[in-house]
């Protein structure tokens, strides 16, 4: 059986297909963060790795695994930017991650950063823990109605037609743009003209490349004044600078972001951003999710350990 080094602590039962395989686990740093060199250093000497979306699985780390007997990662995360996966490639260490398991969840939180950033409920609540809420007032508070607005979602994979079903339920009007033609009603080809017609726009593509800063300054000027952005996806697929300032002045009505660019790091302009409504990457952290997550990443690696190919390796596309 092999050795398998988890990097972080996981939910409770999260490692049990390693543990039902008989592999051997080494709990690698707890809660704390590591980095690409503390990994590099260990991974020759494990079989796997389990990790995290915080963890840098960079060339040198899978370099320096391929040196020893590293013959998988497993990353307990849909998103898999952390992962040099072209490098993997080349070296022949195959990478899996966590489909699937965690649309409804991440759909659930994208969903109620739409109605909190429309609405204005977050901006609304810390008024009233903070003292500066002085009664009701005809004018406080006006938000944005969800119900019946023009939903624009950026990406049409899993999640975000997890996203779609719930804003039918509101009587939402919903299109979609993606980087290839989904053949589906509603698909808009234009990023710039999906942003126009949109009241609502929530991001649900993976980072990559072409991704990286695709909703800049022009991008969220076609949105308007009285467009919301939700991004539960990756941070950097915004200009965070550019998001802050079009807050700031107006340019956007308000956003709900749950990822950064810099994680933990957050724009100094976004924390003082008026109508935004900030939270710290929790898109898919329910007690469910999480263990689903964890187990399939665990799952994946047990088969590719095993010799099999799992259904959740990752593959690159072009
Ligand atoms: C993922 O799996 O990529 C999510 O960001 C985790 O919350």
């Amino acid at each position: 059986m092999g050795r398998v080094l988890v990097t972080h602590r996981l939910p409770e039962g999260g490692t049990d297909p390693l543990v039902v395989a008989g592999h051997e686990i080494t709990d690698g740093f707890g809660d704390a963060a590591c980095s690409s060199a503390e990994l590099a250093e260990l991974a020759p000497e494990f079989d796997a790795i389990v990790c995290l979306l915080t963890d840098p699985i960079d060339e040198e780390v899978l370099r320096s695994g391929a040196s020893g007997r590293l013959k998988a990662v497993g990353n307990v995360a849909v998103g898999y930017n952390n992962i040099d996966v072209a490098a993997a490639n080349r070296l022949g260490i195959p990478v899996c991650n966590t489909p699937g398991v965690l649309d409804e969840t991440t759909a659930d939180l994208a969903f109620l950063l739409v109605l909190s950033a429309s609405r204005l409920a977050a901006v609304a609540g810390d008024d009233l823990r903070t003292g500066r809420w002085h009664g009701w007032g005809i004018n406080q508070y006006l938000g944005r109605d969800v119900h019946g607005a023009l939903l624009g979602l950026v990406g049409f994979g899993r999640i975000a037609q997890a996203v779609a079903r719930r804003a039918t339920g509101f009587g939402m009007t919903v299109l979609h743009h993606s980087r290839r033609p989904t053949g589906l009603d509603g698909n808009i080809s234009a990023l710039d003209e999906l942003m126009e017609l949109s009241d609502i726009v929530s991001l649900h593509v993976p980072l990559t490349d072409d991704t990286r800063h695709m909703i800049g300054t022009e991008q969220l000027e076609l949105l308007g004044p009285q467009g919301v952005l939700v991004n539960t996806s990756r941070g950097p697929v915004v200009d965070e600078a550019a998001l802050a300032a079009a807050l700031h002045d107006g340019t956007i009505f308000a956003a709900g972001l749950d990822v950064y660019e810099q994680e933990p790091a957050i724009h100094p302009a976004l924390l003082t951003a008026p109508r935004a409504v900030l939270l710290p990457h929790i898109g898919s952290a329910s007690r469910e999710t999480r263990t689903r997550m964890a187990r399939l990443a665990c799952q994946g690696v047990c088969e590719i350990l095993a010799g099999r190919e799992p259904d959740n390796l990752v593959r690159l596309t072009s």
